[in-house]
This record gives C-alpha cells, structure tokens and sequence, in this order.
C-alpha cells in the first residue's frame, strides 16, 4: 500500500480546476479495496478521493466480486456524513454517466447504480456503504481496459474497446467528480426531486418493460418512473402499482 505522490499532486491540482471543495487524494499502488482503505483512515476530510492501480478484493454489490483488470479505474469517495434517505450509489453512477458524455462515450443509465455503453454492456458499477456515520461510494470504471476479466466478458466493456481511445483517468477522475459535486451540492441545497427527474429522463425508463430480481423475489411490469425522494423504480404490474426499491434490472 504505497501511495504515489505524482499522481495525487496531479489530480489534487486537476480538483482545484473545479468550483467544487474536494478534500485529499490518496493514489495508492495496490489496496485490497479502495472501500476498506477509505474505512481505515483515521481522519479524512469531506470529499476526499482514494484510488488505486490495483485492487486484489474489489466488492461489487450484493458481496460479488469486482474484477479490475489492468486499465480500469478504481477509486472511493469519502463524505463525512450519511443520510439514510439519500441514494449515494444513483447519483454517483448518474454523475459517471455524465463524465462519460463529456468524453463522448455513448452511455446509458441502467437502474439502481449501472452505467452502460449503448450496445448493453456494464461499463461502471457504484457502490455505497457507510460505517460510524462516514459514507464511502465505490466506484469502477472500465476505462482503458484493453480486456475484461473472464468472468464478466460479453457482459461488460470498457471505454478503450468500444472506441479505441486512450482515456486520461486523471481527467475522468477531475470530471466525474466535478459531476458527482456538483449533484451531492444540488441534492443539498434544493433536495432531491430535481435530481431524480434529470435521472429519470436522461435514463429514458418510463414506459420500458423491465424485470427485478431481488433474491429470491421477482417483479415484472412496466416502468412509470422513479420517485422523486427515493430513487425507488415505480412499476406497473398486474397486481397493481409497485415501488421497487433493490434488485437487479434487466429490459425485457
Ligand atoms: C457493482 O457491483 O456494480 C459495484 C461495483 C463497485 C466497484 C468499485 S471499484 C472501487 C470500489 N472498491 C471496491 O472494492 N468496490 C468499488
């Protein structure tokens, strides 16, 4: 776990670029999860960002694996805080999403916390997770992978693959963040509702027929919305309108 100083004096300075605050960079070589390695900070400042060229145990959601092969980024955001009723995952994919259309990446939004690229393929996966009132968002990012790992190929992507092009992650890292401040600020300041209908749009999930599985539960239906406080995916099922507030979606 040795921190390379280049790299956190290059992105420290590609923040102040932003009018955001954000807090300390931390650029490790190798961790065994950014997300423990977050935990495991004595004292962090709000806003502060750790990543790492490696990681040997990424966790994706549900305790599954997440598999980083070379090229992809990894990295956690710290907030001093936690509410219960903010979707810290959805608005940090949402703000990836953004990131990626900065860069010309043709993505979609995918309920709860996915980003793909348009052919369907998972290109970021979001996590958050909070301990003693710090709130931590996980989040991977196949950026400049030139392969994916075996267990997740044909079912992901990354940026490299699908256009060829070499992505700085220092300047994807400067612009997703810039994206998920600007979001965290709007949440705050004017409350949620906005957000989510932006999320809801640019999603384009109103009127999709989807299927969730959550564990051993399974709604299908069709999608009216998300809720504005929520994030929850609003349903129309056969038995009535639903809310859905975790699981796996797929179209159908
Ligand atoms: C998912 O299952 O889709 C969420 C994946 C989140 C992966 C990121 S990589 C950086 C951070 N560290 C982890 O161990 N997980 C998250």
């Amino acid at each position: 776990m040795t921190r390379n100083s280049g790299k956190e004096g290059r992105l420290s300075a590609l923040l102040k670029e932003l009018p955001y605050d954000s807090g300390t960079v931390f650029w490790y070589d190798s961790v065994d999860s950014t997300m423990d390695a977050a935990f495991s900070l004595e004292e962090v400042e709000d806003r502060s960002i750790i990543v790492a060229d490696t990681q040997t145990t990424g966790r994706g959601r549900k305790g599954r694996r997440w598999y980083s092969n070379e090229g992809s980024l990894a990295c956690s955001v710290v907030l001093t805080r936690f509410d219960i009723r903010v979707p810290y995952s959805m608005l940090a994919s949402y703000g990836v999403y953004r990131a990626f259309l900065k860069h010309g990446g043709t993505v979609a939004l995918k309920w709860i916390n996915d980003v793909l690229w348009k052919n369907g393929k998972k290109i970021s996966g979001v996590i958050a997770e909070e301990r003693r009132g710090r709130t931590v968002i996980g989040i991977g990012v196949n950026l400049n992978n030139r392969e994916l790992s075996r267990e997740v190929e044909g079912v992901a992507t990354s940026f490299l693959k699908e256009t060829g092009r070499y992505l700085d992650p220092q300047l994807f890292l400067r612009d997703m963040a810039g994206e998920l401040f600007c979001i965290l600020d709007s949440t705050e300041r004017d409350g949620i509702e906005a957000v989510m209908g932006e999320w809801e749009k640019d999603s384009g999930i109103r009127g999709r027929y989807v299927r969730v599985v959550d564990g051993s539960r399974e709604y299908a239906g069709r999608a009216v919305g998300i809720d504005r406080k929520t994030g929850a995916l609003l349903l129309e099922t056969p038995a009535g309108k639903i809310q859905v507030f975790e699981g796996s979606m797929h179209y159908r």
